[in-house]
C-alpha cells in the first residue's frame, strides 16, 4: 500500500518527502486555508508539487459540472500531471466522466459508502477516496466501510485505485493495508506517530550507550 501525505504544510511535506516514504500528497480547501488563508492557492500548490514530484490531488471548489471542468482546465495549466479532486456529488460524477474521456486523472473525494465508491468508479474515477475518520466521528465504522469497498473491488476487479482517507490513527493505516487499499493518505502527525515505537528509541539509546562504554574502555587502555 502506498502512502500519501494529507497536508498543505510545506515544512511537513518536505520533511516526509525527504524520508522517502510517500509517493504523493493530497490537499483540500480546508488544509490550504489552515496553513495561510491569504496565500495564493496556485503558488502553494506549485510549491508542494516541486517538493514531492509524485501524485498531487488538487480539489475543485465549484459545485456545478461546468465550473468543475473550468477549474480543472485551469489547474492543469499550473502543472499538467495534476490529479483533479472532485466531490462525490452528481455534478461531480458528470465532471469525472468528462475528465476521464479527456484522460485527466481524477480523485473522487468525500466517499462514505461502497455505493458511492462504485458510482465514482463507473463514472471513470482514477481514485476513489473513502473517508474513515469522519465515519468514526459520527459513531459509524470507518474501517468496516473501507473493508467493504476493498472486498467489492476484489470481487469485481474494479479499476479505480482505492485511497483510504480521513485517517486518524496508525490502526486505520494497518487495517486499510490488510483490507487491500491501494493507498492511504495520512496526516503528518499520524504518519510520524506510525514510525515510532518506544522499544526502538530505547534500543537506539542502549546501543549508543554501549558503544560509548566500549570507546571509553579502549581510550583507557590507549588502544
Ligand atoms: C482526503 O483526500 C482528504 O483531504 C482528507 O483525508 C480529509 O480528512 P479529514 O477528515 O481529516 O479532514
Amino acid at each position: 500500500m502506498e502512502l500519501y501525505l494529507d497536508s498543505a504544510n510545506i515544512q511537513e511535506i518536505r520533511h516526509v518527502a525527504s524520508l522517502g516514504i510517500i509517493s504523493g500528497v493530497t490537499t483540500n480547501p480546508s488544509l490550504l486555508a489552515k496553513e495561510d488563508p491569504t496565500v495564493d492557492a496556485r503558488s502553494r500548490i506549485l510549491e508542494i508539487y516541486e517538493s514531492v514530484g509524485g501524485h498531487l490531488s488538487v480539489e475543485v471548489i465549484s459545485t456545478d459540472t461546468d465550473g468543475m471542468l473550468r477549474e480543472a482546465d485551469d489547474i492543469l495549466t499550473w502543472f499538467p500531471d495534476a490529479t483533479i479532486k472532485i466531490p462525490m456529488i452528481p455534478a461531480g460524477l458528470a465532471a469525472v466522466k468528462e475528465l476521464s474521456r479527456q484522460e485527466v486523472p481524477t480523485n473522487v473525494t468525500l466517499i462514505f459508502t461502497p455505493t458511492q465508491a462504485l458510482a465514482a468508479n463507473n463514472a471513470g474515477a482514477t481514485y476513489v477516496s473513502i473517508f474513515l475518520g469522519r465515519l468514526d466521528d459520527i459513531s459509524a465504522d470507518g474501517i468496516q466501510a473501507a473493508r467493504e469497498v476493498c472486498e467489492i473491488w476484489e470481487a469485481q476487479a474494479l479499476e479505480s485505485l482505492v485511497i483510504a482517507a480521513s485517517i486518524r490513527n496508525p490502526l486505520h493505516i494497518i487495517e486499510c493495508a490488510k483490507a487491500g487499499a491501494d493507498i492511504a493518505t495520512v496526516p503528518y502527525k499520524v504518519l510520524m506517530q506510525s514510525l515510532k515505537h518506544p522499544l526502538t528509541d530505547a534500543g537506539v539509546e542502549s546501543f549508543l550507550n554501549d558503544h560509548r562504554k566500549m570507546m571509553d574502555a579502549k581510550q583507557k587502555i590507549g588502544a
